[in-house]
């Protein structure tokens, strides 16, 4: 099959379309025919080199696809050859075959195109796992979630106001800030200004129940402070930074939790029971239309390159997918 591949470690330039073998799948396994696959902000540090694929896992970039199942390993009893599916991966998604368990398989959900589908899987999980499994966010209590028109926040907002909990968000420009406003956001703060005292004004000075943060070390302090009492701050990533010091005494004064979480380093039967709640409480949100996909862009898969140069300029929105012909 072909596949994206990274020729060494460093920018865009080093991936280019090969001939590699085809996945075979492993007991428990299904191998997709991939349609698309979806762009993540760590595929960008994998092929710089920083963020090599967990132990037993393909080496190819990708953590997310949509397709058809191609073939059904053993013991695989739910899934048929041909189903439509959208699958969560440790890796291997921009090529023309995956092999993936079956517990992290998804149905593409009624009324979702089967490339859009390739744009749900980290988003879904991601979402879900972190501000409801995690941060137990509750109907009645209020979201920040940072960089709304992202991939991740874009969905992050349209889950939250789905459920019917009030929605803060950041972003970067007015456009943006529009987008996110659209997806349902309450409140859409552009982060070059003091977005601390904007979430501190906009709930009263009471501070917000959770906050979804991709930022890291640089928002740390604020974060902290943005948080109300018995508040959690969900780190995902750390576009700003690995290192920041805390201030114990403002999350023990608060009793807020602080936790950072990873997806694609999770056990299978993590990433299971994730894709199987998402399924029950995520998917009838996008079959009935209160959730869209937001894709910004689709390029072919010999144009990875393109796709990971757009994603590092920053200027995108939603998700940006490769597809295989
Ligand atoms: N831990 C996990 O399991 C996990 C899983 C998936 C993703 N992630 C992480 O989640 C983050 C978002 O991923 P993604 O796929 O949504 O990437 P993305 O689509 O590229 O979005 C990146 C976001 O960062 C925002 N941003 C940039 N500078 C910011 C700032 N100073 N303050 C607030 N927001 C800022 C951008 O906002 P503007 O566009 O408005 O500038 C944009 O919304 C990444 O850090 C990624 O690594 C973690």
């Amino acid at each position: 099959m072909h596949a994206v591949v990274a020729t060494q470690a460093g920018g865009p330039e080093v991936l280019s379309v090969a001939e590699v073998p085809d996945p075979m799948p492993a007991p428990g396994e299904v191998v997709v025919d991939v349609v698309a696959a979806g762009l993540n902000r760590a595929d960008l540090l994998q092929r710089q080199g920083f963020y090599p694929p967990p132990p037993g896992a393909s080496d190819i970039i990708g953590m997310e696809c949509s397709g058809t199942i191609g073939a059904v390993g053993e013991g695989v009893e739910d899934w048929r050859v041909g189903d439509r599916v959208c699958a969560l991966l440790a890796g291997g998604g921009y090529a023309e075959r995956v092999a993936v368990p079956a517990g992290q398989l998804l149905p593409v959900p009624d009324g979702v195109e089967l490339i859009d589908a390739a744009a749900l899987p980290e988003v879904a999980c991601t979402v879900w796992s972190n501000v409801f499994m995690v941060g137990g966010l509750r109907p009645a209590e209020t979201l920040l979630a940072h960089g709304g028109a992202g991939g991740i926040g874009s969905f992050a907002i349209q889950l939250a106001h789905a459920l019917g909990i009030r929605v803060l968000t950041t972003a970067g420009t007015p456009e943006k800030l529009e987008l996110c406003r659209r997806l349902g956001a309450d409140e859409a703060i552009d982060y070059h200004g003091d977005w601390p005292a904007a979430v501190q004004n906009l709930t009263d000075g009471a501070g917000v129940d959770v906050i979804l943060d991709n930022m890291g070390a640089s928002y740390l302090a604020d974060n902290i402070d943005s948080l109300a009492l018995e508040g959690r701050l969900v780190v995902i990533g750390m576009q700003g930074g690995r290192r920041g010091e805390i201030d114990l005494n403002a999350l023990l004064r608060k009793r807020a939790a602080l936790i950072a979480t990873n997806l694609r380093g999770r056990p299978v039967a993590g990433k299971s029971a994730i894709c199987a709640a998402v399924r029950e409480h995520v998917w009838p949100l996008i079959a009935d239309g209160s959730i869209t996909t937001v894709v910004h862009q689709v390029f072919p898969l010999g144009a990875a390159a393109d796709a990971h140069r757009l994603m590092e300029s920053g200027t995108h929105t939603g998700k940006i997918l490769l597809t295989v012909e």
